[in-house]
């Protein structure tokens, strides 16, 4: 059996963390998405993969190649137009097998996860499914016994609390049931659509249950969950220096070439990538994931975040259930707030609407290449684009936009005493 993997979205409600690389290219505990769900598939003993690309798709092609180098094979298709999912995995028809595995690019899963799909046999579809309190943003199945009766995506009205995970195994007729699908509400040709037509044909279409791991990262903080998720089941891995004086509770991974400095407390489980710097006398707290080539300094402390490659927060910072891009520099006392004062659950502007995020505790998003000054204060919930420079004691209470430069004036009065 193949896998398809459906990897050419943008994922634009993480923006801005995915100007320059697609959301399966985001990292967890140093692998991107994509790789994690791989090597799920590898732990299923699929090997052969067709990744369907588009978003920056040059990225994908460049880290995995032919897959060799992580034990599959991969196969490249590419979506020129990002039509929907139904369109992604039609693209496939002419390299699937008789019965094919197919995955969203952008859920955390597990071999478990997999393998409840896949042990249904003789079904035209499997779809694997999770039982979720607000399933509205999801594809939502209702089932007689294990039949589908029917699939709607992303109801306004409660249907059932059965949320379509976007893992599948298919059968050959799901090519046929595309080609007569069309465009949806949100006009995009959708395989949930075409699963709808599968069951009003009368075949056999399963709905499962799914135990393991799932964890499908839309928005900010699913990434943060995922993350999570991820974290929790990281191992003692231990490749850099650790100095003296340093105290570790719990499983963390250091990287080759990384030191952990005198002075540091850290609680597990957490991720330190190759060639980084922590402390002296940092505090890490747990979920927390750093890059590659980072420089963690004296007096920060880092709670629930990602903090990708090549960035710096080097002296007398806080960072919480955040999100910071690659490249970026703190300057001395930025600080992120993460908690209202009233203690209400923290909205954030997706795609132009301020939503709930759900949480009481949430920090910002920060993209590449953002450089803070002195004493920056960044609000609950904010976000600053890519290429952005904020000045000294600026205080960040609304988001902004990439390529900006924000200053604050000041109004003092000098007088002589
Ligand atoms: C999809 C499902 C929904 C399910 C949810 C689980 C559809 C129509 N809906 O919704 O039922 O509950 O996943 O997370 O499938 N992609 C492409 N090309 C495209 C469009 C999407 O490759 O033209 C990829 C994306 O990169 C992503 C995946 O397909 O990896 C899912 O796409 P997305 O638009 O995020 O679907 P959801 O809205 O999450």
């Amino acid at each position: 059996m193949k896998a398809v993997i459906l990897a050419a979205g943008r994922g634009t409600r993480l923006q801005p963390v995915t100007l320059d690389k697609s959301k399966c290219m985001l990292p967890i505990a140093g692998k991107p998405i994509l790789e994690h769900i791989i090597n799920a598939v590898k732990e299923v003993k699929i090997k052969d993969i067709i990744l369907i690309i588009g978003y920056k798709k040059d990225k994908i092609k460049d880290y995995f190649k032919d897959g060799s180098g992580i034990g599959v094979n991969i196969e490249y298709i590419t979506q020129e137009e990002r039509l929907g999912t139904a369109h992604a995995i039609g693209l496939a028809e002419s390299r699937a097998d008789e019965k094919t595995l197919v995955l969203n690019g952008d859920t955390i899963i597990s071999k478990r996860s997999l393998e409840d799909v896949l042990d249904v046999k003789d079904s035209t579809a499997t779809l694997g499914l999770k039982r979720i309190d607000d399933p509205r943003s999801y594809g939502v199945v209702k089932l007689d016994g294990n039949r589908v009766k029917c699939i709607v995506e992303k109801p306004a009205e409660f249907v059932s609390d059965l949320a379509n995970t976007g893992i599948y195994v298919f059968s050959s007729k799901i090519f046929d049931a595309i080609k007569r699908t069309g465009r949806s509400k949100r006009g995009e040709y959708e395989i949930t659509d075409s699963i709808e037509i599968l069951v009003k044909d009368g075949e056999d279409v399963r709905g499962i249950e799914i135990g393991g791991l799932w964890s499908d990262i839309g928005n900010p903080w699913n990434y943060l969950d995922s993350n999570q998720a991820i974290l929790k089941n990281i191992k003692n891995e231990i490749h850099g220096q650790i100095e003296d004086f340093v105290k570790i509770n719990g499983n963390i991974h250091l990287g080759h070439n990384s030191v952990i400095k005198s002075g540091t407390y850290i609680e597990g489980p957490a991720y330190i990538g190759d060639n980084t710097m922590v402390g002296p006398n940092t505090y890490i707290r747990s979920f927390t994931s750093i890059g590659d080539r980072c420089h963690i300094g004296n007096a920060v402390e880092l709670k629930n975040s990602i903090i990708m490659d090549h960035t710096n927060v080097p002296h007398l910072s806080y960072v919480g259930d955040s999100i910071i891009g690659s490249h970026c520099n703190f300057g001395a006392g930025t600080l992120v707030g993460n908690l209202r004062l009233d203690e209400k659950s923290i909205k954030m502007r997706i795609k132009g609407e301020l939503m709930d995020t759900g949480r009481r505790k949430m920090g910002c998003v920060v993209g590449d290449n953002v450089k803070t000054g002195l004493n920056v204060m960044i609000n609950s919930g904010r976000k600053i684009g890519s290429n952005s420079m904020i000045g000294p004691g600026v205080i960040i209470y609304s988001d902004v936009p990439e390529n900006s430069f924000v200053l604050q004036r000041q109004m003092l009065e000098t007088k002589s005493k």
